[in-house]
């Protein structure tokens, strides 16, 4: 019953401007555990301070790296045996939305004393009632909305198919947003993943789940994504434009965890599954059509869309194309087959069907019209 309720779960504390990393100097514990991605934030002068910040708390350090690709239930296994050996009272994960996702419910099992993540059976069944550890994240890239977000996706070792886990003992204690870490974050991510936060901003809007206080996060970060995105991407050292997009990500992910999103995500999630596309870019390659098919659903489609300056679904549409072009990103998922001749629209509508996300989408989407959006899009 509680689960039903219209209620706002964040984090304790959210750490915000360039310099925000100092916040680590401050910290209480005996033991923390660092976890990275394999991107090149380990090389970076960042990283120097984290370690500085954390040897001026006086505690104990250890580092590890997860593979990269999306988080699956082998990494999440992994990390998970790490900590029981290592046992932290502090758990720091930096990275991007697999990063943090991977630690989000390795943390969660540990505090549970659990050994497997397989003994999660179903959403909401993992609550805490003591807190061993401190979560503290660090999101590197200005999109996945997973340091506010009480969701995580796992991809299973076997299959192709994403699981969505939901606790709200996910939501971490610190979210530290330091502008400065996305200096050398390459334009094709800065794009792919602000797209992303821009589809969890007008997904979550037009939800069926949609509430007044959800939308105004929504649309705010809506309009700032839109409106300095291209200059994110055109001038890469303009820290001001980062820190923007910084904060409207956060935005578009506290409204993305009190509504959810929509049928974009629901195809995103089945085009990362079967062919490993980036979740941000397989968005963006979908948006425009899924947008155009909700319009006659609910005026509110429209409505997010005017708020940020376009007249028509076809005007949204050549913008964000504008910004594929510009950053170097797909704008057809048909690139990623690795055989061209090979039919899979039928196994990709299948996985959108079983989707948690198409349940929150405005309209009811039959598999035909999934199938046309996977045929439009190819
Ligand atoms: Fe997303």
């Amino acid at each position: 019953m509680l689960n039903l309720l219209s209620r706002i779960i964040s984090p304790n504390e959210i750490v915000l401007k360039k310099g925000s990393l100092i916040r680590l100097k401050y910290l209480e514990g005996k033991k923390t555990i660092i976890v990275l991605g394999q991107s090149s934030f380990e090389a970076t002068e960042n990283f120097q301070k984290v370690k500085t910040f954390l040897s001026a708390s006086k505690l104990e350090v250890d580092i590890i790296k997860l593979p990269s690709g999306d988080p699956t239930f082998d990494s999440v296994n992994k990390l998970l045996n790490h900590f029981h050996v290592y046992n932290p009272d502090i758990i720091l994960g930096i990275g991007g939305g697999s990063v943090l996702d991977t630690v989000k419910i390795a943390r969660l099992l540990f505090e549970n004393n659990e050994n497997i993540i397989q003994n999660i059976s179903q959403n909401f069944s993992f609550k805490n009632s003591i807190r061993k550890t401190q979560l503290i994240l660090i999101p590197t890239t200005c999109g996945s909305g997973s340091e506010v977000s009480s969701v995580v996706v796992l991809k299973e070792n076997e299959s192709s198919k994403k699981i969505t886990f939901v606790s709200h003992s996910f939501i971490p204690d610190i979210v530290i947003l330091d502008p400065s870490v996305l200096i050398s974050l390459p334009i094709n991510l800065i794009a792919s993943t602000a797209i992303d936060a821009l589809t969890h901003a007008l997904e979550s809007y037009s939800s069926k789940l949609s509430i007044p206080f959800s939308e105004s996060f929504a649309k705010i970060a809506a309009f700032e994504i839109k409106n300095n995105l291209e200059n994110a991407i055109t001038n890469t050292d303009q820290i001001l434009v980062k820190e923007k997009l910084q904060i409207a990500a956060l935005n578009a992910g506290i409204a993305q965890n009190i509504s959810s999103v929509g049928a974009s995500h629901a195809i995103a999630h089945a085009l990362g599954a079967l062919l490993n596309i980036p979740h941000g870019v397989a968005n963006g390659i979908v948006l425009s059509k899924v947008i155009q098919l909700n319009v006659s659903a609910s005026p509110k489609v429209m409505e997010i869309l005017n708020f940020i300056g376009f007249n028509s679904v076809f005007e949204f549409e050549v913008w964000l194309t504008n910004i594929q072009l510009k950053s170097d990103i797909p704008n057809k998922w048909g690139l990623y087959l690795k055989d061209q001749n090979k039919n899979i629209i039928n196994e990709l509508a299948m996985l959108v069907s079983e989707d948690v996300c198409i349940k929150t989408n405005p309209k009811r989407f039959s598999m035909e019209e999934i199938q046309n959006i996977l045929l439009e899009t190819k």
